[in-house]
């Protein structure tokens, strides 16, 4: 598979920034496999697994009984996941290079009706065709398995406040060059629909939006995830130099001034169930 595709970026600063960004969301998504049923000894398919931050979590949450399938586009990232991942510990890991958007799933050796859970955090919102992999996930779920999503659904939830022109100016070019990957980066407003088409049931749809001040942990998010960023920003044209100069300084003088708040971009965290009666399609 290609590291090209993922739109962020394969390196190690963004191995990093997921690494993070993975600590300060992982209670949030302890939180979602709670109220889906994740037990232990069950069969889950994890969805742009990335580096392994979550399929770490996830093996050792289902137990030795369980089985993760890690699926994910980037070799160098999926390398890193089997180095973290691979051990005997927990359950074991199917490591399988593949792009989503494309994959036969009974090729990967996930048969229709076969899993109780497939998880796809902050991956949706990359694919071409979500729609044809909530469809997939839905005929690999058995009947009371369920889809689990947490992604984006409403960019327009961003403000720095006070205003933070240098950073509404970086953040627009970079949401530019992701539509210029990807058709759908707010996917999660999406999702339920396509659920409910897939024959899912559409149990949850919780709002993930949270404040960040300076000092907190979510302050760092941001800052760690235009240092990714702007560079390439630049490169592309989609930003000046002097934009980048700028944004670091905005950011570090709003930093340093009281009151100063982000809010960042709106998720949905969504729980969709496979009826108990009703036939699975072709994976
Ligand atoms: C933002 S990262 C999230 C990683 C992980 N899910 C997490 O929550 O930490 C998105 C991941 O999805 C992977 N990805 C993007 N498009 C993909 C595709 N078409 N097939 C498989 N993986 C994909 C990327 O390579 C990257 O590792």
């Amino acid at each position: 598979m290609a590291d090209r595709e993922y739109v962020f970026g394969v390196n190690d600063k963004e191995l990093e920034r997921l690494e993070y960004q993975h600590r300060i969301f992982a209670d949030h998504t302890t939180r979602l496999w709670k109220h889906a049923g994740y037990d232990r000894g069950q069969t889950v398919v994890e969805l742009g697994a990335g580096p392994g931050f979550v399929t770490a979590d996830l093996k050792s949450w289902l137990g030795p009984n369980g089985t993760l399938h890690a699926v994910e586009i980037s070799d160098t990232y999926l390398e890193f996941n089997r180095a973290i991942n691979g051990h005997a510990r927990g359950c074991p890991v199917h490591f399988h290079a593949a792009d989503i958007d494309a994959a036969n799933w009974s090729e990967l050796g996930i048969a229709p009706a076969s899993v109780d859970h497939v998880f796809g955090r902050w991956v949706f919102s990359f694919l071409q065709h979500p729609e044809d992999v909530v469809r997939r996930a839905g005929a690999a779920l058995k009947p009371g398995g369920t889809l689990a999503v947490i992604d984006y659904f409403n960019f327009g939830t961003v403000r720095m406040c006070p205003e933070g022109p240098m950073f509404h100016k970086a953040y627009a070019a970079m949401l530019a060059n992701w539509k210029q990957h990807t058709p759908t980066p707010d996917i999660g407003a999406l999702l339920p629909r396509m659920c409910a088409e897939a024959g899912l049931v559409v149990e949850r749809i919780d709002p993930l939006m949270l404040i960040a001040r300076p000092g907190h942990e979510l302050w760092n998010w941001p800052r760690l995830f235009f240092e990714t960023q702007l560079d390439g920003l630049v490169e592309n044209g989609l930003l000046e130099p002097s934009d980048r100069d700028g944004w670091f300084e905005e950011w570090d003088r709003l930093t340093g001034e009281p009151g100063t708040f982000f809010s960042i971009p709106g998720m949905v965290q969504i729980i969709a169930r496979r009826p108990v009666t009703g036939d699975s399609g072709p994976v």
